[in-house]
């Protein structure tokens, strides 16, 4: 089979087609043939060696969607619809940036449906980041108001759809101006320009802060995102868009308002269920949701792909098909 292997840490490069051979099926575990893949910014950090415990050369890639090719455990047949996503794939063993791969049968979930693969191929794990921050760590709730700081990101631009649809009234961010429209036209109520300290702006909006942030950004702006939140407020840090992953000086008594709370989204594929990534994917299917891809890379592209989310030129998901 054709794969786009991780030949060793490094620059995008490092990433070759190669013909290897069709990984063995073994108890346990399914072998899938990949359709569609999104990209994602961990993929970055693993393929620079930044990612503990990955050995190279290594088939990246911690999603896909496709069908089953072969289950030992006849949980599902031939040709069954399928996603597999995280628990170490594409990290400690080879993962979706090939034709097939061979996952462990906890992270598969089976679904239906007639979408194109390219819009399949971006929906589980951007999904399941956004559904586990939103729902789960921030808990929101009609009526309340969130900061989307990252907003143009693919995770900002389907967090603003899924909060705007239960009802929430939603601030995002872009550094770039020529993005302003691009995030009102994906239903954001008000668009504040990046700065690094933006909290006086989202106070001109809302005086008396929001009651919700969702952090993509990063250590960077953090503590500016506890100065948006109104009392009893929730900041969730779920990207690191900035590339810094530890804070300088943090004073919990003086970053934290009294009874703010700060917490963080590290998703697995236990935090998602397998109906709700069905209802999800029926939302798409029915129009309801609208998913932002920006570009379909072919797997002899995987490099170009990196580069390309490298230098932020997406405004939307990077999708590869093999
Ligand atoms: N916790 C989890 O389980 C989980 C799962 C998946 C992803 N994530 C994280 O979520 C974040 C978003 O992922 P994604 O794949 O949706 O990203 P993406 O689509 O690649 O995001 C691209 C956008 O990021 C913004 N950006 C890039 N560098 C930035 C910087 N230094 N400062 C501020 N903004 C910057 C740019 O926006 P502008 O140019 O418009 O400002 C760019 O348009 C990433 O940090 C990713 O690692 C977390």
């Amino acid at each position: 089979m054709k794969a786009a292997v991780t030949t060793k840490a490094g620059n995008p490069e490092v990433i070759q087609l190669q013909v290897v051979p069709k990984p063995k099926v073994k108890d346990g575990w399914v072998r899938i043939q990949v359709k569609a893949f999104g990209l994602n910014r961990s993929e970055l950090f693993t393929r620079r060696g930044d990612s503990l415990g990955v050995d190279f050369p290594r088939i990246q890639g911690i999603e896909c969607v496709g069908i089953v090719d072969e289950d030992p455990s006849n949980t599902y047949p031939k040709g069954q619809q399928v996603a597999a996503i995280m628990g170490g794939m594409g990290r400690f063993y080879d993962g979706g940036y090939a034709e097939y791969t061979l996952v462990p049968l906890e992270i598969v979930f089976p679904f239906k449906s007639k979408l194109d693969w390219d819009i399949l191929g971006a929906i589980p794990e951007m999904f399941q980041t956004v559904s586990g921050s939103l729902n789960q760590a921030l808990e929101i709730q009609s009526g309340e108001t969130q900061l989307i700081r990252g907003g143009t990101s693919s995770i900002g631009m389907l967090a603003c759809q899924l909060a705007k649809t239960k009802g929430l009234s939603v601030v995002s961010t872009s550094r770039n101006p020529d993005k302003v429209k691009h995030l009102k036209d994906n239903g954001a109520d008000h668009v504040v320009l990046e700065t690094g300290t933006i909290s006086e702006s989202v106070r001109e909006i809302f005086p008396d802060g929001v009651n919700k942030v969702l952090e993509l950004i990063g250590t960077r702006t953090l503590k500016d995102s506890l100065k948006c939140i109104a009392p009893r407020g929730v900041v969730c840090m779920t990207g690191i868009l900035g590339n810094e992953w530890t804070i300088q000086e943090f004073t919990p008594m003086g970053d934290i308002p009294s009874l703010g709370k700060l917490t963080v989204y590290m998703g697995v594929s236990k935090n998602l269920s397998k109906s709700l990534l069905q209802e999800f994917i029926d939302e798409v299917e029915s129009g309801n949701i609208r998913l932002n891809i920006d570009h379909v890379f072919g797997l002899d592209e995987l490099a170009i792909a990196h580069q390309y989310m490298e230098d932020n030129k997406a405004k939307g998901k990077i999708v590869v098909r093999p």
